[in-house]
C-alpha cells in the first residue's frame, strides 16, 4: 500500500508518497504518467534517464501493449545528454530512451527530443533546445531522478535556480557513479548538456522518483533543509506542484 505522507519539518509544499519498495514506487509513477497522458493525449512530457526510471518505463510499455494508453500525439523532452556521445552510443541517453521506451510505444520519433551529444556547437544547441521546449508550449509533466549529491538532471551542487539549458561539467562523484555503465572511468564523458533548474521549475507538474538507501540523505536534505545550491533538488520547494515518490529506503531519513 502506498502511504501519502505530510512533512513536519522544513516547510515544503511537495507531496510525498512512500511506497513499500522500488517495484511499487515505479508502478505508482507509471500510473501517474499514464493517467496524465490519457487526460491530455497531446501532453508534453519531460523524461529522465538513469537506473531509477527503467522499471517505470517497463511498466509504461506494458500498459501500452495492454491498450491502456497511446503516445501518438505526445511530445517528449529529455533532461540531459553526455557531450561527445552520439545517439547510437550505447551509453548515450538517446540510446537509453530508444531501448527502454521509444522503440516499444507509438510515439512519433520526430516528437522525441534529447539534447544532441554530438552537436558541433553544444552551447548554441542548448539555447536551441530551450526554444524547442518553448515552441512545444512548455513541459506539462516532468519526471526527475535525484543524484546521491542532490543533483537533478546534470545540475550539480552549485547550480542556481535561474540556470537554463547549458553545457556543464560533471563532478568527480557523478563521473564515478556513472562509471558503472562504462568499460572504465576514463570513458565517462566529463561534460554534458542539461536543462537548467530554471527550465525544470517551469514544468507545470514535477514527479521525482527516488529509491534505495543511497538516496535517503539527498531526499531528506531536499525536503527538510532550507533550499540552497548545495543540494540542487532543494530548489524544487519553489515549485507549486511537486510530488516525491519514494520507496521506504529512500524515505528512511525523513521525519514524517
Ligand atoms: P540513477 O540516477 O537513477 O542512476 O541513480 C539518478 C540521477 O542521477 O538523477
Amino acid at each position: 500500500m502506498n502511504k501519502p505522507a505530510s512533512l513536519s519539518a522544513h516547510a515544503h509544499s511537495a507531496k510525498v508518497i512512500v511506497c513499500r519498495d522500488a517495484t511499487a514506487a515505479s508502478r505508482t509513477v507509471a500510473n501517474m504518467i499514464v493517467a496524465a497522458v490519457n487526460a491530455k493525449p497531446s501532453i508534453v512530457l519531460g523524461l529522465a534517464t538513469g537506473g531509477t526510471p527503467t522499471a517505470t518505463y517497463a511498466n509504461i510499455v506494458e500498459d501500452f501493449r495492454a491498450g491502456k494508453v497511446q503516445f501518438k500525439d505526445v511530445t517528449s523532452f529529455n533532461l540531459d545528454e553526455y557531450i561527445g556521445l552520439s545517439g547510437t552510443h550505447p551509453q548515450s541517453f538517446r540510446y537509453f530512451m530508444q531501448s527502454e521506451l521509444f522503440d516499444h510505444i507509438d510515439i512519433d520519433p520526430n516528437n522525441t527530443f534529447v539534447p544532441e551529444g554530438g552537436a558541433s556547437d553544444p552551447a548554441s544547441h542548448a539555447i536551441q533546445y530551450e526554444a524547442q521546449i518553448a515552441a512545444a508550449g512548455g513541459i506539462d509533466l516532468q519526471l526527475l531522478g535525484i543524484g546521491h549529491n542532490g543533483h537533478i538532471a546534470f545540475n550539480e551542487p552549485g547550480s542556481l535556480p535561474s540556470t537554463r539549458t547549458r553545457v556543464v561539467e560533471l563532478t568527480p562523484s557523478t563521473i564515478e557513479k556513472n562509471a558503472r555503465f562504462f568499460a572504465s572511468v576514463d570513458e565517462v564523458p566529463k561534460t554534458a548538456i542539461t536543462m537548467g533548474i530554471g527550465t525544470i521549475l517551469e514544468a507545470k507538474q514535477i514527479l521525482l522518483l527516488a529509491t534505495g538507501k543511497g538516496k535517503a540523505e539527498a531526499v531528506r536534505r531536499s525536503l527538510q533543509e532550507a533550499a540552497s545550491e548545495e543540494v540542487p533538488a532543494s530548489w524544487l520547494e519553489q515549485h507549486p506542484d511537486v510530488t516525491f515518490v519514494l520507496d521506504e529506503d529512500a524515505a528512511s531519513e525523513l521525519s514524517l
